[in-house]
C-alpha cells in the first residue's frame, strides 16, 4: 500500500460529523447547510417531479451521498416524497414505491440521524412487520433470532377491565391457563401471516428466506428450556414485589411479546398464506448448550434483549440492576438440576407464485 493509499483509508476510517444530538453535534449545528438546502429546493423538487411525470416509474430510488447524521437528509427525502405523491395525485396515478438509500462514511453516526426523525418514522414503516423493500427486489433473506419477536403483546392477554389473564407470568408458563396460550398462538399466526405475506412481494419469483428462531418440539411442549428462563425471571420478579422493591400491579402488567412456535404452526400460516413453499424445516436441540451456560451470563443475555422493554415499562433505577442480580443468583442455582428442552427451527422457504 502507498502513503497515499493509507492517507486516503484514514479518512474513510476517522472522518465524521460529530455524532450525536448533544450541543455541539452536528445534529444540532446543520441549520446553515439546511438553509442553503432549503434555498435550492425549488430546483431539487422540479427535477425529480419533473422526471417523475416523464417517465412514471412503478419504483422510485433516491440516493443522498453524504447524508451525515442529523435531521437534514430525512427532512429532504420526505419533501420529495411528498411533492412525488403530490404530483401522482395531480396526474391520477398511484404513487411509486419508493426506495431511499443513504451513503456516508462508516464512522457516521446513522443511529441518530434516524432516532431524531420520529415524525419520518411514523410515515415509512421500520419494523419487518411493514413493506422495507420495493416488489421483486430481494432474491435471498435471511433473518435469525428476530421473527420470533411479535407485533406487539397479545392483547388478548388483558380482559375488558384490562385486569391480566396471566397472572405472575411473563410469558407462558405451565401455571398459565389454556386461554392465554390461545392468545399467544393468534397473535404468532397473525404475524408470521403478515410477515410472509409481505417478505414474499418484496422477493423475486424462485427467492429464497432462511428464518432461523426459537421454537418448540411440539404443539403442547411447553416445558423448554426458553420457558424455564422467563418463569424464573417471573419468580425474581416475584421476590422483588415481596421485598417491596416493586408494585404488584406494575409487575402484573409486565408481559413479553415473544413466541416459540412448533413447526407444524409454521407450516399452517405457510399453507393459508400459499405463495411461499417451505424447502426445509428443522429443529435443533440447543438444551446442553443452555444447561452449560453460567447462571449469570444466561441473566445477562436476558436482560441485553429485554432492558429496553423493562425500562419503558417501569422507567430507569435500581430495580434493573437489582432485579438481574437476583435472575443471576436463581439460575446459577436452579439451572444446573433444571429439566428443560429447548430447541430452535430453521425454516427456508421459496416463493412459488
Ligand atoms: C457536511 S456533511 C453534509 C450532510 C448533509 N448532506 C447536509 O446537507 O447537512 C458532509 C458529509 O459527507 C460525508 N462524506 C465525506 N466524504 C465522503 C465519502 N467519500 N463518501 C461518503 N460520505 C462522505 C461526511 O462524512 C459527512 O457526513
Amino acid at each position: 500500500m502507498s502513503s497515499s493509499d493509507s492517507e486516503a483509508m484514514d479518512v474513510v476510517k476517522a472522518f465524521h460529523m460529530k455524532e450525536g444530538v448533544g450541543e455541539t453535534s452536528y445534529a444540532q449545528n446543520s441549520s446553515l447547510q439546511m438553509r442553503v438546502v432549503n434555498l435550492m429546493k425549488h430546483i431539487t423538487l422540479s427535477t425529480i417531479v419533473d422526471m417523475y411525470i416523464a417517465t412514471t416509474p412503478t419504483r422510485l430510488a433516491i440516493a443522498d451521498l453524504g447524508c451525515s447524521s442529523g435531521p437534514n437528509s430525512l427532512t429532504l427525502i420526505k419533501e420529495i416524497i411528498q411533492s412525488v405523491d403530490e404530483a401522482c395525485h395531480r396526474i391520477d396515478r398511484p404513487p411509486p414505491e419508493f426506495m431511499v438509500s443513504l451513503n456516508d462514511l462508516p464512522a457516521n453516526d446513522f443511529n441518530s440521524m434516524f432516532l431524531g426523525l420520529s415524525e419520518f418514522y411514523k410515515k415509512l414503516p421500520w419494523p419487518f412487520y411493514g413493506r422495507l423493500f420495493p416488489t421483486n427486489s430481494l432474491d435471498f433473506i435471511h433473518s435469525s433470532f428476530s421473527v420470533h419477536w411479535l407485533s406487539q403483546v397479545p392483547k388478548d392477554l388483558f380482559d375488558e377491565n384490562g385486569e391480566c389473564i396471566n397472572k405472575g407470568n411473563i410469558y407462558i408458563s405451565p401455571m398459565s391457563p389454556p386461554s392465554v396460550v390461545k392468545a399467544y398462538e393468534k397473535q404468532f399466526a397473525e404475524d408470521f401471516n403478515l410477515f410472509l405475506r409481505l417478505r414474499s412481494a418484496e422477493l423475486t419469483l424462485g427467492g429464497r428466506m432462511v428464518l432461523i428462531m426459537a421454537g418448540r418440539a411440539g404443539r403442547d411442549s411447553w416445558g423448554n428450556g426458553i420457558t424455564f428462563l422467563w418463569d424464573v425471571l417471573a419468580q425474581a420478579f416475584s421476590i422483588m414485589v415481596s421485598l417491596g422493591k416493586v408494585e404488584e400491579d406494575k409487575v402484573s402488567k409486565y408481559k413479553t411479546h415473544f413466541y416459540t412456535p412448533c413447526v407444524e404452526e409454521i407450516e399452517e400460516v405457510v399453507q393459508r398464506e400459499g405463495s411461499l413453499v417451505i424447502d426445509k424445516s428443522e429443529m435443533f436441540s440447543t438444551s446442553e448448550m443452555l444447561r452449560r451456560t453460567n447462571g449469570r451470563d444466561a441473566a445477562r443475555s436476558i436482560r441485553a434483549i429485554q432492558e429496553s422493554m423493562m425500562v419503558s415499562h417501569f422507567g430507569e433505577g435500581v430495580l434493573i440492576e437489582d432485579l438481574f442480580e437476583l435472575y443471576g443468583d436463581l439460575l446459577q442455582k436452579k439451572m444446573p438440576d433444571a429439566k428443560f428442552e429447548c430447541f430452535n427451527l430453521v425454516v427456508v422457504l421459496r416463493k412459488t407464485h
